[in-house]
């Protein structure tokens, strides 16, 4: 049985795993959604309580994820399959497999048109366009971009095929040489970012903002955004670590390497957030500007900064870089449930799959403009509609119903020998320690923030 592998191909080595899902972790996720919901809520007592999710939820929730992956190897749905009915359990569970592709989908529409913003000032940095703009000309310049459907609709598109040409290149030529290209140079223009930033921005204050915690100002609701957004940037509960974890080798620590991954992406997610805010705050920017934040905020610091032209190319195309390297995630776990259902080959499977997500993306580029209303979620007001609307769905309510479906799973329903397996057989003290955090603390904490955030207790 552990002889089986994925239709789909295997990673060609640990290190490719790892980059491969750091690629799919690091995203838009850490440099434009982190930053701005950190904004939103007001800072130190937001990150401190997002820490927390990571470590007794996010983490130990990729844990038992990659591991349900490597032990069904197929896409999410089937691989829900497989192992409920080798745990005697009902196949109900592959509802939340189905439930987590959708959610793929879903994300990948916004992500897809947000990802497209970030083409679009990749173009003006390089062009020189955004030079000494001022704080008025930068959020005209946004609002002009956001509320042009049509200009919104071509990066958007552009960003799609970009995303499906690499998914329907598969596992090793798409996916592998993309990380393996992308994932050494991401991180090596972030370290560079960080330094200008700290060098050039007012880090001391983007420290204070980001770790001195005033928990006056945490409502439940910020609580269940810190939660969401642990499972969104580690690309946990809808299905992408799964099969990401269907590719992986036997052999390879399932353990190891998401402690790995999961670390890097803190990392990167902290760091990020130190350079945007030092930035924001050296020009005297509002951090609670939504998700416009990067957009209206960083041109300005860049074009009044030595060089800023220069690192601010450098930044966007970190962006993209980022996003390129999370959509594919995304849309993979379709892609591989298509072509495992009905036996069409990946490359129509990956187009079917992109022209889906394209087409839903409409409904966020409205959204920005006619179709757009405002509503408040615990305490902070929502501007742009569906698209909020479909964010919070997704990562607020079924990426953290997906990570408790997982950890239940992993936890209470497969045996503990199977868990015990795919650890290699090493039952130790870290195993034992995992397996308590994933059976008591992580559903715990996962009901009782929705049970706060609903106002139940
Ligand atoms: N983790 C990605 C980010 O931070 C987003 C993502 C979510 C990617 C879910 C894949 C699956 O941007």
């Amino acid at each position: 049985m552990s002889q089986r592998i994925s239709i789909h191909g295997q990673w060609s080595s640990r290190l490719l795993f790892i980059l491969a899902a750091s690629g799919s972790v690091v995203g838009l996720g850490n440099l434009w959604k982190f930053p701005y919901i950190t904004g939103e809520n007001g800072g130190g007592a937001f990150v401190l309580v997002y820490l927390l999710c990571l470590a007794l939820v996010g983490i130990p929730v990729m844990m038992a994820e990659v591991l349900i992956g490597r032990r069904g190897r197929q896409s999410p749905v089937f691989s829900w399959q497989f192992v409920a009915a080798e745990a005697g359990a009902s196949s109900a569970w592959k509802l939340a497999g189905w439930a987590g592709m959708l959610a793929g989908l879903v994300i990948l529409s916004y992500y897809s048109v947000i990802a497209g913003w970030t083409l679009a000032y990749l173009v003006r940095m390089v062009s020189g366009s955004l030079m000494l703009v001022t704080a008025e000309g930068a959020s005209s310049i946004f609002t002009q971009l956001v509320l042009d459907p049509e200009r919104l609709l071509a990066w958007h598109t552009i960003f799609m095929v970009m995303t499906i040409k690499v998914v329907s290149r598969g596992v090793t030529k798409g996916l592998e040489q993309a990380a393996r290209i992308l994932m050494p140079l991401l991180l090596f223009m972030l370290v560079v970012l960080v330094v200008y930033a700290w060098r050039q921005g007012d880090f001391s204050q983007a420290y204070a903002f980001m770790f001195n915690s005033d928990f006056s100002k945490l409502t439940p609701n910020a609580v269940l955004t810190a939660l969401g957004h642990a499972f969104f940037t580690l690309s946990v509960g809808m299905g992408a670590m799964m099969v990401y974890g269907a590719y992986l080798p036997k052999g390879i620590s399932i353990a190891k390497t998401s402690i790995l991954v999961g670390l890097l992406d803190t990392v990167v997610g902290l760091l990020a957030g130190l350079a945007i805010f030092s930035v924001v705050f050296a020009h005297d920017l509002p951090a609670g500007d939504g998700p416009g934040l990067i957009f209206q905020t960083l041109p300005i610091a860049f074009g009044q900064m030595p060089g800023g032209s220069f690192f601010g190319t450098l930044f966007f195309l970190l962006l993209v870089f980022a996003a390129w390297t999370s959509a594919i995630a995304l849309v993979e776990p379709m892609v591989s449930w298509w072509v495992e259902k009905r036996g069409v080959d990946r490359i129509r499977a990956a187009i079917w799959t992109g022209i889906s997500a394209w087409l839903l993306g409409i409904v966020t580029i409205l959204s920005l403009s006619s179709w757009s209303f405002s509503f408040s979620f615990g305490g902070v007001l929502k501007r742009h509609g569906l698209f909020d609307v479909l964010d919070i769905l997704t990562s607020s309510i079924i990426l953290p119903l997906g990570g408790l479906a997982i950890a239940m799973f992993a936890g209470w329903v497969m045996s503990r020998d199977a868990v015990v397996e795919e650890f290699e057989g090493r039952a130790g003290i870290g195993f034992k320690l995992w397996y308590f955090v994933i059976r008591f603390i992580t559903p715990v904490a996962v009901v009782l923030v929705f049970l706060r955030a609903i106002g139940v207790v």
